[in-house]
């Protein structure tokens, strides 16, 4: 399949620009768009046939739920029934924006798109492509992450021509996205609403809504081997993993630096590509190695923007092993460190005091 680079202008967005796209989706067909978070790849949410197609494509286990976007809290009740007041709460302090909730869902979303379960996964991207996209279309639109299975998301149209061209029939460029990270997934099918997946919005954020928020245990994982088992389907998959061996080590700032030159040198003398995951405060103290900066530690947000555009810059590279640096895990950086540990497959090694 041809796939179709649309280049948009931001600044000048109209109706327009989108109705082809819009078309394809109502022909069932598939379209990657931007969103605040992370771009998606987006199908007829109620077209059980989408569905499968976004499975093809991404390669996805056919058990790992989409989540449905909208651009109208009148959606809520069409998609999900038996809301709690909680949702609506929620969606009037965060919508639209980077947060997601799992809610019961209605017989009319099929078990396709929820990955068979009996629940289902809403959000209202403030994007204004997205937005656009979906009152043009008309439609609910499932949107996964738009990577191939298992690789970083992508924050960039050239990330989604990366992983899916000739697999989707259209790729709506709409610059780089601004958050960089995915939602914030609060569950709220249980006693108490569950964190699923850290992002954006915080914790913190959600108490302030919901008192009783927590996160769901499996957010907190920090071993390969615990028993801890994820709600979110998808959270329990090897993730947004660089084609090579990313190790995080963790503890004080200087033993880091010190235990990641001396892993990097070790690897790079063996004859393996090796490169560095560093900040800009250390990244110039790994001389004689290739060394890739997130940003300022400080600046949490800007390391949430870059941190899947540098983990795919290690693959271009050809970096077979790669050793990175922790970041702060307050505010936003619970996401980061979350995605990076992923990415790492756990792999997690801790320094000197602790
Ligand atoms: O920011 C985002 O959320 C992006 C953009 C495109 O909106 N989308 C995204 O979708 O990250 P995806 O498919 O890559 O991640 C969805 C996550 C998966 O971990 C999945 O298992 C979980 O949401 N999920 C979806 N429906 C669920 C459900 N009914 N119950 C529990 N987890 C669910
Ligand atoms: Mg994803």
């Amino acid at each position: 399949m041809d796939t179709r680079m649309v280049l948009l202008d931001r600044n000048h967005l109209q109706e327009e620009q989108l109705k082809e796209a819009a078309e394809l989706l109502q022909k069932g067909e598939l379209v990657a768009f931007p969103t605040e978070t992370v771009y998606g790849l987006g199908g007829n949410a109620l077209d059980p046939g989408a569905s499968a197609k976004i499975y093809a494509a991404k390669g996805r286990p056919s058990d790992n739920p989409l989540i449905v976007h909208i651009c109208d809290t009148d959606a809520l009740p069409v998609l999900a029934k038996d809301i709690p007041d909680g949702a609506w709460k929620l969606a009037e302090r965060f919508w639209p924006g980077p947060m997601t909730m799992i809610l019961k869902k209605q017989d009319i979303v099929p078990k396709e798109t929820t990955g068979g379960l009996s629940t289902v996964a809403i959000r209202m991207p403030s994007d204004p492509v997205a937005a656009m996209l979906i009152r043009v279309s008309g439609l609910y639109i499932a949107a996964p992450s738009a990577n191939a299975s298992g690789r970083p998301s992508t924050t960039k149209a050239s990330h989604v021509w990366e992983d899916l061209h000739g697999r989707i029939a259209m790729i709506l460029d709409g610059g780089p996205v601004q958050i960089g990270l995915e939602s914030t997934i609060v569950d709220l099918t249980g006693e108490k609403p569950l964190i699923l997946r850290p992002g954006y919005i915080t914790l913190e954020e959600i108490r302030s809504v919901l008192p009783d928020a927590d996160f769901d245990p499996a957010v907190l994982k920090r071993e390969r081997n615990d028993n801890i088992v994820a709600k979110a389907p998808g959270m329990k998959y090897r993730h947004y993993a660089p084609k090579g061996e990313l190790t995080v080590f963790e503890g004080d700032l200087e033993d880091v630096v010190e235990a990641v030159r001396r892993e990097a040198l070790l690897k790079e003398a063996q004859g393996y590509k090796t490169a560095v995951l560093a900040s800009e405060e250390t990244k110039d103290r790994y001389p004689g190695l290739t060394v890739l900066s997130v940003g300022k530690r400080e600046d949490e947000e800007g390391i949430a923007a870059c941190l899947f555009d540098t983990l795919r810059e290690f693959d271009h590279m050809g970096a077979e092993y790669i050793f990175g640096e922790c970041f702060r895990t307050d505010g936003v950086g619970q996401a980061v460190m979350n995605r990076l540990l992923k990415a790492a497959g756990y792999h997690i090694v801790s320094v000197g005091r602790k």
